[in-house]
């Protein structure tokens, strides 16, 4: 199963309630038509990770994630084997006085899937997805562990040879670009920079995140939130941030942002100190002048 045209990914993705412009329809379409893993870069909470998993669902398979951070190693990315088996195997054969080879110990039956291995070795008609979610976050040694993967979907294990896939994954990286990535991995993958979606689109996806929250609201905190976000912040917030805010304000009974105990729900926006103060401060003049708030945003 795979997308015909940009146009059925977007269609697709709809099904599953997330929502792309056509800047990233494409840059899914032609990640999957040529079969190169697809780097996706942009601000928190603009998407992401999310892209993965709907595309998972989209193509009704399997998604595999490997969660990257400081320290990971390919034991964990990869495969390790599986020493206690081993050692096992080791101990019966000796009961039954016999002595095991290497080539009896290195095979398939001792050796443990990690998120990679497994995306190789994953059978089934669809190919699944695999989100290697936040590779910055990995040291950049890491990074060339990864180049026989992403270059040929397959990983070569010294004592067995090297394994391809039959079906390369469908392979989805992120990055907050919190170091740079080596031009030998950016080599490797089609690159697309999401965008925070227009005013419009971010309220179509509140508006399916929160169903019970009313239309004035929706439009008028997306609106807020795109105006904040050209606002000095230490943290602009991304999709996630607005709607949980839409969801707090529509738990409370809110119809727009008006009302004096919204300033209470600023906790879901604003994560620090500081961008608490400029929040308030921007959300008490959107208070006082709703319909020109938009106007004093920069
Ligand atoms: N295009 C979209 N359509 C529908 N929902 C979206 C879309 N983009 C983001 N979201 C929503 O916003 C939330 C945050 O997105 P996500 O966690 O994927 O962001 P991210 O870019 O991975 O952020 P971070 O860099 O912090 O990991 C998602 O759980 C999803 O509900
Ligand atoms: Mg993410």
């Amino acid at each position: 199963m795979t997308f015909t045209s940009p146009d059925d990914v977007r269609h697709r993705l709809d099904t599953v309630d997330y929502l792309v412009d056509d800047g990233m329809a494409m840059a899914l379409f032609l990640a999957l038509r040529i079969g190169r893993p697809l780097l996706l870069e942009g601000e928190p909470g603009v998407g992401k990770t999310a892209a993965a998993k709907a595309l998972a669902a989209a193509l009704q398979t399997t998604l595999i994630r490997l969660q990257c951070y400081e320290g990971l190693t390919a034991g964990e990315a990869l495969y390790e084997w599986n020493y206690q088996r081993q050692l096992l195997a080791i101990r019966l054969a000796e009961a039954h006085h016999e002595r095991l080879s290497d080539a009896d110990l290195f095979t398939a039956e001792f050796l443990q899937e990690r998120p990679i291995l497994q995306a190789i070795r994953h059978a089934g008609p669809v190919p699944p997805v695999l989100l290697i979610d936040e590779i910055d976050r990995a040291d950049d040694e890491f990074e060339a562990l990864l180049f026989e993967f992403l270059g040929e979907a397959a990983v070569t294990i010294p004592e067995l040879g090297t394994v391809t896939a039959v079906r390369p994954p469908i392979v989805v990286l992120t990055s907050n670009r919190s170091r740079e990535l080596h031009d030998a991995l950016r080599r490797r993958c089609l690159y697309h920079w999401i965008d925070f979606p227009s005013a419009e689109r971010a309220a179509e996806i509140v508006r399916r995140a929160v169903p019970g929250a009313g239309e004035p609201l929706i439009r008028t905190a997306t609106e807020f939130i795109g105006g904040v976000r050209g606002l000095d912040l230490d943290k602009a917030p991304g999709l996630a941030e607005t709607i949980d805010w839409v969801a707090a304000l529509s738990a409370l009974g809110a119809t727009d942002l008006v009302s004096e105990h919204i300033v209470r729900t600023i906790g879901t926006i604003a994560k620090t100190p500081d961008d608490r103060d400029v929040v308030a401060a921007a959300l008490a003049t959107h208070r006082a002048s709703p319909a020109s708030a938009q106007e004093t945003q920069p």
